[in-house]
């Protein structure tokens, strides 16, 4: 957790672009049962825990311009925390969390029926199912009936302020995702030490998490993907139970979590330590339009314009290799790629995997910033279906680094994960 001071000021900043007599309603997240008694692995909303630190669910922070800030949270219960862990209890609310004032979680509604009686604007996440459903039920209160018609045109979606705050990384959150781009990529050469013929897909993934947690990252960002061979054409392949092959590549996916922020890293490598002269031509085509992409990840360029960049280089290569048809110009246009490159070239990373932030801005690419971190992913998939030549099917290759944009160019924060092939079959060799 930052110092608190870190939240207050987020929250400050958030009030300042909240017109007046407004109020803002923001839930945590909530257990989700897995089975009768077995939840499953709770994380906190990452709005939430962008604006309070806090990471217990069950709660809502209701904050307004002119108001104090008021956090309400699951009441202390020594009998449930036995069960169920330790919970903070409102009373410490002020001096842990820094936030004005805490209530039970009891409370919300005669509070919130209170605080919209004087109110003009109520905001919240529309994305989010919690706080929707606090603003409905504490819109439709009895006592507020004279209210209700105002405050249901007046509801104003917190997510464009929240997008825009989140987006800009600061020197505190930079420091953060360049631990989580550091661990993520300890994992990542984990794998390639361990990796061997006969391994199941499942068995490598258990290597890059617990490389993870070894690290000290108590968590995955998102689903590891490990796929042998054909498997690597499934973009978002999950399911790992097949045995890795000497003579296939197999596709990593993997990032971890620290303090909620989120580490995204692909590498491809072959299952047997050796690439193939066919596996070799695809993974430098791949590898040659990420550093083409990343050089275009400069400060005040189209975010387009990295992407664009990736394309090109892979037409360029797919025709070289007779894998689609010439000439280049014609091949983009009909984007003849697309078979084989299907998905974007980045997009942005933070406390969510694909993280809040607009790309475009009245219809226009918004310019790349100081402080933003976006994941340069160029990939080529060539399933075995495909009516590619066949010593090219059945190869999977992404190659994903996270990239932070500085004033003095773009900064990789997972470059100590080898990409290069001779250093690859170097650290595999041993
Ligand atoms: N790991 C998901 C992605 O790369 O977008
Ligand atoms: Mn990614
Ligand atoms: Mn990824």
């Amino acid at each position: 957790m930052f110092s608190l001071h870190v939240y207050q000021e987020r929250r400050q900043r958030l009030k300042a672009l909240m017109p007046e007599k407004s109020l803002a309603i923001i839930a945590a997240a909530a257990e989700v049962i897995r089975n009768r008694d077995a939840e499953y692995p709770f994380r906190q909303s990452s709005d939430f825990w962008y604006l309070t630190g806090f990471t217990e669910p069950d709660a809502v922070l209701v904050i307004g311009p002119g108001q104090p800030d008021r956090l309400f949270v699951r009441p202390k219960h020594p009998e449930q925390e036995v069960w169920t862990g330790r919970r903070m209890g409102p009373d410490h609310v002020k001096q842990r969390l820094g936030i004005d004032q805490g209530y039970p979680l009891e409370a919300l509604d005669t509070e919130l029926k209170t605080l919209l009686c004087e109110i003009a604007w109520v905001e919240y996440p529309f994305g989010c199912q919690t706080s929707t459903a606090i603003v409905d039920q504490a819109i439709k209160a009895k006592g507020l009936r004279s209210r209700r018609s105002d405050l249901l045109s007046h509801r104003a979606d917190l997510s464009r302020h929240l997008g825009q705050a989140r987006l800009i990384k600061s020197r505190q959150e930079i420091e953060v995702m360049k631990e989580a781009g550091r661990i993520s990529a300890q994992g990542h050469i984990a794998a390639m030490q361990a990796c061997e013929p006969g391994m199941t897909e499942d068995q490598l993934a258990s290597v890059v998490e617990h490389q993870f947690r070894m690290d000290g990252s108590p968590s995955i960002a998102y689903q590891t993907i490990v796929g042998g061979g054909d498997n690597a054409c499934i973009l978002h392949y999950v399911d790992r139970t097949d045995r890795l092959r000497s003579g296939d590549l197999v596709l990593i996916d993997a990032g971890c979590e620290v303090f909620g922020y989120a580490g995204d890293i692909t590498r491809t490598f072959p299952v047997n330590g050796s690439f193939t002269n066919a596996q070799a031509e695809l993974y430098d085509l791949v590898l040659s339009a990420q550093s083409e992409a990343i050089a275009q990840m400069v400060v005040g360029k189209s975010i387009k314009l990295f992407h664009e960049t990736a394309v090109r280089r892979l037409t360029e290569g797919l025709i070289e290799l007779n894998i689609i048809e010439g000439p280049l110009e014609l091949a983009l246009e009909d984007k003849r790629y697309l078979p084989y490159y299907m998905h974007g070239t980045g997009h942005f990373l933070g406390l969510d995997v694909h993280d809040v932030g607009a790309y475009e801005h009245e219809g226009q690419p918004v310019e790349l910033a100081e402080g933003m971190v976006i994941t340069c992913e160029p990939g080529l998939y060539i399933s075995l279906s495909s009516d590619a030549p066949a010593r090219y099917r059945g190869i999977g290759i992404r190659i994903e680094d996270d990239v932070l944009i500085t004033g003095h160019g773009p900064e990789v924060l997972t470059a100590k994960v080898p990409k290069e092939r001779a250093e690859i079959e170097a650290l595999m060799r041993g």
